[in-house]
């Protein structure tokens, strides 16, 4: 039997990351922790400046850095995430 486990989301919150759109992007993440997408959640948790300023905003998905990151591109990356946990494909439709 597999077991599903919280997705671990780090959001840099620091100054420039946090103005270039991670202050949209901090919205669309507790949202979608809140809502627990295909029955998995979302562990969320900020960091302080990376070192990586021009290329923000930037986030961490299970370890992996993202850069230039959107809502937009937030909600495919967790999205695609949540199904790769969650075993379910239903980004955008439920059909
Ligand atoms: S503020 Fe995010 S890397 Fe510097």
């Amino acid at each position: 039997m597999s077991q599903v486990h919280d997705i671990h989301i780090t959001i840099c919150m620091g100054s420039s990351c946090f103005a270039r759109g991670n202050n949209r992007n901090i919205e669309v993440l507790k949202d979608l922790a809140a809502s627990r997408p295909r029955g998995v959640g979302c562990e969320l948790t900020g960091c302080l400046c990376q070192g990586q300023c021009t290329l923000g905003p930037n986030l961490m998905i299970e370890g992996q850095t993202y850069h230039e990151i959107d809502p937009v591109g937030v909600m495919a990356l967790v999205n695609r995430q949540f199904a790769l946990e969650g075993g379910h494909d239903s980004a955008g439709s439920d059909g």
